[in-house]
Order: C-alpha cells, then sequence, then structure tokens
C-alpha cells in the first residue's frame, strides 16, 4: 500500500528505521522528512503527512515525534484526518477497528524499536469494522 511517513529530530532514526522496513515489506513509502536529526518543529513534517492522507495520496500516514503527541495534535487539524498516537498494539488495533484512524501516531522516546514496529503492523493490517462505528466516526468531522 501507499504510505507517507514523517517526524521531527527526536524521531529521525525510528522513522528512518520504519520507512525502510515498510519499503522491505513491499509497501511505497513517501518520506516527508525530517531528513537529518538537526532540531526543527514538528508541526512541519507531521501536517505534510496528514495532508498527503487526506488528499487520498496516502492510504496511511505515520507521524512521529518525541511523544506522539504533538505531532497527533498538528495531524487532527487536517480534515477528514483521524490521528490515533498509539502506545500499544490494542490501541493500535481499536484505533483502525472503531475509530478508522488513517494516521498512525507513535513516540520514539517512549516506545522502543521492536513496539513501534508490532504497533504498525497491527495498524496497517487491521481492517475498520464499519457497522454503529461508521454513524460514530461520520459525527467527528464538524458540519
Ligand atoms: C521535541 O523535543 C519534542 O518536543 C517533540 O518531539 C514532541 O515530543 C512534541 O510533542
Amino acid at each position: 500500500m501507499k504510505l507517507a511517513i514523517g517526524s521531527d529530530h527526536a524521531a529521525f532514526e525510528l522513522k528512518n528505521h520504519l520507512a525502510a522496513r515498510l519499503r522491505e515489506a513491499g509497501h511505497e513509502v513517501v518520506d516527508l522528512g525530517t531528513r537529518s536529526p538537526e532540531s526543527c518543529d514538528y508541526p512541519d513534517y507531521a501536517r505534510p503527512v496528514a495532508e498527503t492522507v487526506a488528499r487520498g495520496e496516502a492510504e496511511f500516514g505515520i507521524v512521529v515525534c518525541g511523544t506522539g503527541i504533538g505531532v497527533s495534535i498538528v495531524a487532527n487539524k487536517v480534515p477528514g484526518v483521524r490521528a490515533a498516537r498509539c502506545l500499544c498494539e490494542y490501541d493500535a488495533r481499536y484505533a483502525r477497528l472503531h475509530n478508522d484512524a488513517n494516521v498512525l501516531a507513535l513516540g520514539a522516546r517512549v516506545t522502543g524499536t521492536g513496539l513501534a514496529e508490532a504497533i504498525v503492523d497491527v495498524f496497517l493490517s487491521t481492517e475498520f469494522e464499519g457497522g454503529r462505528h461508521a454513524r460514530r466516526v461520520a459525527k467527528i468531522e464538524p458540519a
């Protein structure tokens, strides 16, 4: 599938690791930066990822910062985006099953590499359940 990914400096290494791993798994990954470990501002990288998903140019986005909080706040400002900061596989599973989340937010300073990989795998492989959850998700966007 086509994915967009971005991070700030705090998550530079984890973002690069996840992008490489996803490419090895056969996904098309658009890496929207950051491109170095130099200090930078997370909105500059989270917003382009969210906008890429909102335009339908990527099926899912992955945004990463130190905590995952800043990038999730930014991504959720973009209409059509439902970003979920996930700390465990359970979060990832239900973010997809019940919330139809289309952007995954991770915190490189709170989530280790192995767990981040597992969270990504669950997020990308879990289908939205629909039904009553579709009605609820439809109520999220302001009228
Ligand atoms: C950067 O130090 C840090 O504030 C950022 O990565 C993120 O955690 C913000 O929410």
